[in-house]
């Protein structure tokens, strides 16, 4: 059964004609035909009362691609029940209990330098998660409600840096105009983090095998999609007149990817969301980054994020995350727990990140004009 998250907000509109709904990640104007009158203003009257009604089911599913909602945790299924309840290598709560303990303990050297600034304490609520994902009369936790949620919380946060994501391409636009070596020196340093992720992405994917035996065939089917995408950069860079050796990492990035090389051993459940992380939400027509390469005079330097682009789309990559969930096993609580402070971290660092990329773009161009 699907449930709207709690924060969604519908209001009519000129005399119930059209309504609108608006979550932190998503705005909707939506007209009514006078068919649908009936069943839509059941569902909105039930939405929270009685999310049960086929009404409600109908309206949440008809927004799916929006990701209005979570799902309830099923009755318990004995077939979903880990084999062997994991003595996990998990972090210790007290490691739980602070963003710095968890960074400390995916990667002590790289927590020093963080150019993106995090909150001390955690600002998701372990026991909300815990409530809505528990499954009646068992220890275990739905995986399927943990991912759905999470996946809200991920898009809350992505939410508050996305006028910074989206503003880059533009703001690089312009510096390519004004002073294009200035561009091109930044574009090597992005292509650098982008190649840094594919190259350890599929480094680190393999690792998963193991602990998320269930899905071997969909992870073996991703990773061979992905091979591949760290030459693309690599070739890229090579037009840009540089090599990967050449440039850093940011600090936070190769955290990231520690984070993830984490997940990928540990915990199925936080490797499913990480991928959900990585590969986003809702494609758009082209990559932006491509085309303001494409758009210089090195176009194929915009190649990279083109063909990557293209791959991702072509092969649905934002649905991954939802293949994976499937066949995810009920959780133990130390999992959830482990997921969920893994995510906020690394929704927070990816956030903060698309800040910096923006504000730095936004200071070349000030100082040089
Ligand atoms: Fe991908």
């Amino acid at each position: 059964m699907l449930l709207p998250y709690s924060n969604m907000l519908i209001e009519w509109h000129s005399g119930q004609e059209k309504f609108t709904l608006n979550l932190p990640w998503v705005s909707l104007e939506i007209e009514v035909t006078s068919e649908d009158h009936h069943w839509v203003k059941v569902a909105i009257d039930n939405l929270y009362q009685d999310s049960a009604k086929e009404e409600v089911q109908k309206f949440l599913k008809f927004f799916e691609e929006y990701n209005v909602y979570y799902i309830k945790p099923r009755h318990h299924k004995d077939s979903l029940i880990p084999l062997t309840p994991e003595k996990e290598k998990l972090p210790n709560k007290q490691t739980l209990d602070l963003p710095i303990n968890l960074i400390h303990w995916i990667s002590d050297p790289y927590s020093l330098s963080f150019e993106v600034e995090l909150a001390s304490e955690w600002q998701w609520d372990l026991e909300e998660i815990y409530k809505i994902s528990a499954v009646e009369g068992s220890p275990y936790f739905d995986p399927l409600s943990v991912v759905s949620f999470l996946k809200g919380k991920m898009l809350e946060i992505d939410a508050q840096g996305s006028h910074y994501r989206q503003g880059l391409p533009g703001l690089l636009d312009e510096l390519r105009k004004s002073d294009e070596a200035k561009f091109f020196a930044f574009m090597r340093t992005l292509i650098k983090q982008t190649h840094y992720i594919t190259q350890h992405f599929q480094q680190y994917s393999p690792l998963s095998l193991k602990p998320f035996a269930h899905a071997s065939e969909e992870i073996k089917q991703f990773i061979a999609e992905e091979r591949g995408h760290d030459k693309l950069m690599e070739a890229s860079l090579g037009a840009l007149g540089t090599s990967p050796e050449e440039l850093d990492p940011f600090q936070e990035i190769v955290f990231l990817m520690e984070g993830f090389r984490k997940a990928a051993e540990l915990s199925p459940l936080a490797f499913t969301l990480m991928i959900g992380f990585f590969e986003g939400e809702n494609y758009g027509y082209s990559d932006p980054l491509a085309d303001v390469l494409k758009a210089s005079s090195k176009p194929k330097a915009g190649l990279g994020y083109e063909r990557h682009f293209e791959i991702n789309k072509s092969e649905n990559h934002n649905q991954v995350i939802n293949n994976l969930a499937e066949k995810l096993n009920l959780q133990t609580k130390n999992q959830v727990a482990f997921t969920t402070r893994l995510l906020e971290l690394i929704s927070a660092i990816g956030s903060g990140l698309d800040k910096i990329l923006a504000t730095q773009v936004e200071n070349i161009l000030l100082s040089s004009s």
